[in-house]
């Protein structure tokens, strides 16, 4: 089965207007020279810089989405965002259960999969994030913790094109570590096995399972090339467009 990569940036809460238009826009001319990409390219800006990085990369076949949306689809509901108001902007998708939305905010898997089925409402795309903290890794939990999110995280309906998986042990995110190769694709093979479990073998062979957690260009290519990992959620390195794009060639050609 082969599975086309997805790149995907994560800005989290990073950059003004003007540095994240040209950021934005120089990803998008390097990846529209790409005369046919083999890979997909996905950039989650601030809500503030939504608007304007949608309308910058237009006609580029960058993929735009948000960190996070609400569950409602509109209402009194002060402070927050519908994947509907997401959607009508001309984005494609959005970021769901990042562990930094889990701590700051309590965000637990029941709410995580009512904020991704609400995406799928509005017809967005979502990727969904599950991963062990170290105390769980070292307590030998990780495959049981990240099992019991994808279970309580993953809505029934999940369809691979739509939802998108993301491993990100919070340990490895801006930490600068990373698991061992070994270890990811222990994990990555495991989510599939589960997602197997709950939405049968055709869907879970075709969805896509990035790795996020310290990706930079020195060791995307390893880890990218790891049998079950489909792509890579990327931070700190989605910040400079020479590290982002770094990262992306190593699927050039492939
Ligand atoms: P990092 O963040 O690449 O800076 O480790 C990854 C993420 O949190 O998505």
């Amino acid at each position: 089965m082969t599975r086309r990569k997805l790149i995907a940036g994560n800005w989290k809460m990073n950059c003004y207007k003007e540095a994240g238009v040209s950021l934005a826009l120089e990803i998008a001319r390097r990846y529209k020279a790409l005369s046919t990409p083999s890979f997909d390219v996905f950039m989650a800006p601030p809500f503030t810089l939504l608007d304007a990085v949608v309308q910058a990369t237009k006609g580029t076949g960058v993929w735009i989405g948000a960190q996070d949306c609400a569950v409602e689809e509109k209402g009194a509901h002060t402070g927050d965002v519908s994947p509907e108001m997401i959607k009508d902007l001309g984005c494609g998708g959005v970021i769901v259960g990042h562990s930094e939305r889990r701590a700051d905010h309590g965000e637990t898997d029941t709410l995580v999969k009512e904020k991704a089925k609400a995406a799928l409402r509005a017809g967005l795309g979502v990727i969904i994030c599950v991963g062990e903290t170290l105390q769980e890794r070292e307590a030998g939990q990780a495959l049981a913790v990240v099992g019991q999110q994808l279970k309580g995280s993953v809505p029934e309906e999940a369809e691979a094109g739509k939802v998108v998986i993301a491993y990100e042990p919070v340990w490895a995110i801006g930490t600068g570590k990373t698991p061992t190769s070994a270890d990811v694709q222990e994990m990555h093979a495991f989510m599939r096995q589960t997602l197997t479990d709950m939405l049968g073998s055709e869907t879970a062979q075709k969805m896509q399972l990035l790795y996020g957690g310290s990706v930079k260009p020195n060791n995307a290519a390893e880890l990218l090339s790891l049998p079950d990992v489909d792509g890579a959620l990327i931070g700190g390195a989605s910040l400079k467009a020479d590290d982002f794009w770094a990262i992306a060639e190593t699927q050039l050609q492939k």
